[in-house]
């Protein structure tokens, strides 16, 4: 591993994503001795004219707040430093670059190193001239070595245009090995499962092709409203907020042929590719909702048509996947939370047992809450009787891995960014072919000409959203749930 100084420099340090996210995960991080060397110091930068104790005041907030947590949590707040000033003006940027170097000559340190990873918990708007202002004013300094990184957050754009117009910007100034564009489900446990289980096991390499597999569903629900956000939300929507990244994310991964190994690149080429080979979303399979009284929000507008809810099919057109279609769905404001990937398997043919009526086999990834991978399968119903029933094979990971802790998404992302490591980050080109599959769809819904269905907050969405899922081909198994076990 690399020595030297490393400094974390979080601009935007006193928004919400930095106070809910990114402190939290350095949190996390230097508790683990990730971040204990005397050689790592963190940067908070904000317009916002307070001193560093206000700041930690306000971090403090959003960190464990156990007893026996406190000593770490003051420690850690000591490594924290305020730096003010405007994302658009050399003034900050010299002193911000001030405040860093003067740890980078360390005294204590034998070999000067100048590591930089500069944090953008900011609007896209004034990513390209943040960007501008870094290169400018706080690149590591050569004589020292090290480098300097950045990390951006989603939304990158808001359609292929605007997104490849923000990409050369930055592409201007950093190259590409310097930028991590996160996508924060890339880093859920489960979702960085989806390579093992596909490419390590024998048991699913033959079925994972149109031969077997009826349909998969990448599901997103959450039980709450947009809280608070509506303001951002609407400018986007459920598609650019959940579908278009996240969801495509998994999508990619569950989709995608085999890498030629598990470098970086090689697994963000198999990416592209599957995304290149989706086909234009077809308008009938869409389903656009919104849920009554988004618009009460005071910071929505009242002609608002941004959905807040989606269902649709993307088809892929190769050798593996033609046929078979993938239902993406994600909304806000439904009956429960939970994100899965749930991939149903064909009728058995020729069927003695007459099972088909209850069920598919099915093969499940619980992304959240209470992580699992389970199978469905038909199995004798236990007793005298010769009948069938419907049971699974359950892997629920508190039961099974009790004790451990499953890291937290920006955790893993950040500890990757230091190590220089960009598998779970998001390349330019998929990005790119990531807004082509959605922009035609995206336009139109912008302009007015696609209507999102009303529905109740709390249900589970506009019925012709699951009427679609039935049109795709998916049949659902009555009278059987999978509960997630208790400990
Ligand atoms: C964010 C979205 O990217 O992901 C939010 O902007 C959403 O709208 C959140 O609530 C969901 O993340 P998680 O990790 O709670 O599933």
């Amino acid at each position: 591993p690399e020595t030297g100084c490393l400094s974390i420099i979080v601009l935007g340090a006193s928004g919400d994503l930095a106070k809910k996210k990114t402190f939290p995960a350095l949190f996390n991080l230097y508790r683990k001795g990730f971040l204990q060397s005397n050689e790592v110091h963190i940067f908070g930068y904000a317009r916002t004219k307070i001193s560093d104790d206000e700041l930690r005041d306000r971090i403090r907030g959003y960190l464990p707040q156990r007893k026996e947590d406190a000593e770490d949590i003051s420690k850690f707040l000591q490594l924290i430093k305020y730096v003010s000033g405007s994302y658009d003006t050399a003034e900050g940027f010299q002193a911000l670059d001030k405040a860093i170097a003067e740890h980078e000559i360390s005294k204590n340190s034998t070999e000067g190193s100048s590591r930089r990873l500069f944090y953008l918990a900011l609007p896209p708007s004034v990513y390209p001239q943040v960007c501008k202002m870094i290169k400018n004013y706080c690149m590591n300094k050569s004589d020292l070595g090290g480098w300097t990184r950045i990390v951006v957050e989603k939304p990158f754009g808001k359609d292929l245009s605007s997104a490849e117009e923000l990409s050369s910007h930055i592409g201007e100034l950093f190259d590409e090995p310097q930028i991590y564009r996160i996508d924060h489900y890339l880093g859920k446990e489960l979702v960085q499962n989806l390579l093992v289980l596909r490419f390590a096991n024998r048991l699913f390499l033959p079925l994972w092709n149109r031969d077997n597999i009826d349909n998969v569903q990448i599901v997103f629900r959450e039980d709450f409203g947009t809280e608070g956000r509506g303001g951002y939300f609407d400018q986007y929507g459920i598609i650019r907020d959940i579908i278009q990244n996240h969801l495509l994310q998994v999508f990619c991964l569950v989709a995608m042929e085999k890498p030629v190994s598990i470098k970086p690149e090689h697994i963000r080429d198999e990416k592209v590719k599957v995304l290149q080979s989706v086909i234009p979303i077809k308008d009938e399979e869409v389903v656009l909702g919104q849920y009554e009284g988004y618009k009460d929000d005071p910071t929505v507008p009242d002609n608002s048509n941004t959905p807040t809810f989606a269902t649709m099919i993307l088809r892929i057109h190769n050798e593996r996947w033609e046929g078979v279609p993938f239902v993406l769905k994600a909304g806000k404001a439904l009956n429960s939370r939970k994100a899965e990937i749930r991939v149903q398997f064909k009728d058995v043919p020729g069927d003695i047992f007459k099972c088909k009526k209850q069920g598919r086999n099915e093969f499940v990834i619980r992304l959240q809450p209470s992580e699992a991978i389970y199978m469905k399968l038909t199995v004798k119903q236990p007793g005298l009787e010769m009948s069938t029933a419907q049971s699974e094979l359950d892997l629920s990971y508190t039961q099974r891995y009790q004790g451990v802790a499953i890291p937290e998404a920006y955790e893993r992302l950040i500890l990757d960014t230091i190590k220089g490591d960009q598998q779970h980050f998001v390349r330019r080109d998929e990005l790119k072919a990531a807004w082509e599959i959605f922009t035609p769809l995206l336009h139109r819904i912008d302009d007015g000409e696609f209507k999102p269905i009303p529905y109740k907050p709390g249900s589970r969405g506009p019925v012709e959203a699951d009427e679609l899922l039935e049109r795709a081909g998916y049949v659902q198994t009555h009278g059987y749930i999978w509960i997630p076990p208790t400990l």
